[in-house]
């Protein structure tokens, strides 16, 4: 190629990738989908630019800075008979003293999950599990899984935890699993699967995720860390699924993985998993089915009786799933599975170095060590449980997720004020204000519910686009569902057409500052959150 002619074809080559992402760009979210888009994109830089104008961004950093403040007053304890431990003790302390300390530590002032007044978090709590869960836990404390040799338990038991879970999920014979330290990381593992398998059989070098607005934000971390684009693709009203056209429309060479939520955590909306399945089939592309919330509950849907959608290995395009042990399995914290529909797929996320000093070195997922505690307390609570320790929890649970369902439909306190969102399926009632309703007699703020709701020592979890709260339902809430709709009630009776003057914690992160098109100020409101966390 002579030297003159270089320039042009580098030019051609330039114009010819940015006209293939127009393309694309235009295929997938229309030509007036692109104009909102590349509006929102200017508007957003122009707010951006504004908050830097030095006099609004004094403004802007005080306040910040007095709600973070206002935050470590209610997170970090302080004041007389507080003692922070923050130097080792010269010497160390008798066992009867540290028992001592962690029965106050345990005993701080917290929301009670004891009593059922947290949605979600707690998925258990039994007293019989957990004491089962603690000898477990005491006879393999020192276990690790990275020895198999040492430990040749935990790696049975790790087989054995992979084995029923694929079995659950309705995989084919040739279907393959880890273990893994939780949902996030099982779809961080799914992610790099996808990506390592398209980058060796199909030299996808640019990688592009097509992934619900509502599905688990663990798919945008992974995404973030391995520099994949994001395609994201609306769940509108009235289903709140994920809009098939658009996923079609999306597809294009550099794409690695399709995604179905079964059920999401926002809403408790199971994603048309078929659907997604036939598009998967149809350009040759894998498909994750995130059922980290779904986990022992969603697989037992059909026998306790209930509607159950189509989600696991028996819809053929379904390639990996992750299913949370820790959720509804009821397993202790730090555990999750992911599935894959074959040992082949499994493989592209390993990690082996064959060439270091340290020796050859394989491992599964993202830890080195790992706790084989953690594996013998999942194994233990998965045994102890049994298909009809679950199918009995999935009925408490499911059920009474259709009792808030219906009291909301139903009930005269509520129903012209507040709206259900879409058709939940498993364990999570969303609602939303009654976006219809014109008497303002009925209108509310629906963050004043979640506000109130605090105040009543309830912690339900606030959302956002569209405004909205959501119970997930888990075995301590089961018992006192009635207290928390008779709760509910008052509450939207004592809010509607009268909006808080006083804005609560859940109104003014999501009313106020959620309504900013730049969401620098939310941003720095997060992390000055995760700072307050390691403060003493
Ligand atoms: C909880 C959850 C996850 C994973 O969360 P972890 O906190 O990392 O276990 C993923 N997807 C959904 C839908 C979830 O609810
Ligand atoms: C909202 O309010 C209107 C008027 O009271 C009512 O007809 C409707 O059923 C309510 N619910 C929904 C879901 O729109």
């Amino acid at each position: 190629m002579s030297g003159r002619k270089l320039p042009k074809v580098l030019l051609v080559l330039f114009l010819l990738r940015y006209t293939r992402k127009t393309f694309v760009q235009l295929r997938g979210y229309g030509v007036i989908g692109s104009l909102r888009n590349l509006y929102r994109v200017i508007y957003r830089r122009l707010y951006a630019l504004f908050l830097r104008l030095p006099f609004v961004q004094s403004k802007v950093q005080a306040q910040v800075e007095k709600s973070i403040l206002e935050l470590q007053e209610k997170l970090v304890p302080s004041g007389p008979g507080t003692i922070q431990y923050t130097t080792l003790p010269a010497s160390g302390w008798t066992a009867d003293q540290v028992r001592a300390e962690l029965e106050k530590l345990g005993d701080m002032k917290h929301t009670s999950w004891e009593k059922g007044r947290v949605s979600g978090a707690v998925y258990h709590g039994g007293d019989e599990l957990l004491t089962l869960q603690s000898e477990a836990f005491k006879r393999f404390g020192v276990a690790n899984p990275i020895h198999p040799d040492v430990f040749p338990g935990v790696r049975k038991m790790e087989a054995e935890v992979v084995a029923m879970t694929l079995r659950l999920f309705n995989a084919p014979e040739s279907g393959a699993g880890v273990t893994t330290s939780g949902g996030t990381e099982s779809i961080i593992m799914a992610v790099l699967a996808a990506r390592q398998k398209a980058y060796a059989e199909r030299s996808v070098r640019e990688p592009e995720i097509i992934l619900p607005e509502t599905a688990h934000t663990a798919f945008r971390k992974a995404a973030e860390y391995f520099k994949i684009k994001l395609h994201l693709v609306p769940c509108p009203a009235p289903t709140y699924k994920v809009q098939i056209a658009t996923v079609s429309r999306l597809i294009n060479s550099n794409t690695i993985l399709l995604v179905g939520s079964a059920p999401n955590f926002p809403h408790g909306i199971v994603d048309d998993i078929p659907a997604l399945s036939r598009l998967a089939l149809k350009n040759k592309l894998p498909l994750h089915v995130d059922c980290c919330l779904g986990s022992f509950v969603i697989p037992f849907l059909a026998r306790a009786g209930f509607p159950a959608p189509d989600f696991d290995f028996r819809v053929p395009g379904v390639t990996s799933i992750s299913v949370d042990t820790h959720k509804y399995g009821f397993a202790p914290k730090g555990n999750s599975v992911v599935l894959y529909r074959s040992a082949a797929l499994r493989r592209y996320q390993y990690y082996v170095c064959p060439d270091w000093s340290g020796g050859v070195y394989a491992s599964p997922s993202m830890a080195g060590s790992r706790p084989g505690a953690l594996i013998a307390g999942c194994w233990a609570s998965l045994m102890k449980m049994g298909e009809d320790g679950y199918l009995s929890t999935c009925l408490q649970i499911v059920g009474a997720a259709k009792t808030i369902e219906t009291r909301i439909r139903t009930s005269d306190a509520l129903r012209h004020s507040i709206t259900v969102i879409g058709k939940p399926m498993v364990s999570v009632v969303a609602f939303t204000a009654n976006e219809t309703q014109k008497d303002s007699f009925y209108k509310l703020d629906i963050y004043d519910v979640a506000d109130a709701m605090s105040q009543r020592g309830w912690h339900l979890n606030a959302l956002q686009d569209p405004p909205a709260i959501h119970v997930a339902v888990t075995v301590p809430i089961v018992a006192v569902v009635d207290e928390l709709l008779k709760d509910l009630e008052e509450v939207v009776e004592s809010v509607r057409g009268n909006p808080r003057e006083k804005k609560g914690d859940a109104a003014a992160l999501y009313g106020v500052a959620g309504a900013l098109p730049d969401k620098s100020v939310v941003r720095e409101l997060a992390e000055g959150f995760l700072d307050t966390l390691y403060k003493t």
